[in-house]
C-alpha cells in the first residue's frame, strides 16, 4: 500500500463512514470516533489526513490528545469534536505512556505505537476509514 489518495473502491467491507467531509478536517487537529470495532483519531498535520487508533496498546484506554484539558483516564473524549493542539502529541493518562503526533515513539508503559488505517472518501468527499486495513503511518490522505 504506498498511496494515499483512494477512492471508495479501496476501503475494504469493514471501513465505516464517520459522517465529515474530508475538506472539513482543520489543520492541526484530532477528531475522535467510535467504530464498531475500535475507537480512532482523524488528525490533520502539514502533510494530509489520517485516521489512527485512539486506544492506547498498554491496556487500551483512550490515548488523548496532550491539548485536551481531560485528565479522567475513565472519560472518552467527545465524539466528533475537533480538539486542536495536534502537534504536540498523545497521552494515555491511565498510566502515562505517551505518543507523537502521529502515534509513533511510544513511551513506558504502551508497547507499541498506535496504528494507523487505510481513509477513502466518497466522489462528493464524505470520509471513510477501514479497521481491517492497516496502513504505513507516513500515508496522508492529500487534502
Ligand atoms: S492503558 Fe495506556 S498507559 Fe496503561
Amino acid at each position: 500500500m504506498t498511496g494515499s489518495d483512494m477512492g471508495p473502491a479501496e476501503c475494504g467491507p469493514m471501513a465505516v463512514s464517520i459522517g465529515i467531509n474530508i475538506t472539513d478536517v482543520q489543520m492541526n487537529t484530532a477528531t475522535y470516533f467510535s467504530l464498531p470495532q475500535t475507537n480512532i483519531w482523524v488528525c490533520r498535520d502539514d502533510k494530509g489526513v489520517y485516521a489512527m487508533d485512539a486506544e492506547c496498546t498498554h491496556l487500551g484506554c483512550p490515548a488523548k490528545p496532550h491539548a485536551l484539558s481531560d485528565p479522567d483516564p475513565s472519560l472518552d473524549p467527545m465524539i466528533g469534536t475537533p480538539v486542536s493542539g495536534l502537534s504536540s502529541g498523545f497521552k494515555c493518562n491511565c498510566h502515562g505512556a505517551t505518543y507523537d503526533p502521529n502515534g509513533q515513539n511510544p513511551t513506558a508503559p504502551a508497547p507499541a505505537p498506535l496504528n494507523h488505517y487505510l481513509v477513502c472518501t466518497t466522489l462528493s468527499g464524505i470520509i471513510y476509514v477501514d479497521p481491517g486495513q492497516v496502513v504505513d503511518p507516513s500515508i496522508r490522505y492529500h487534502v
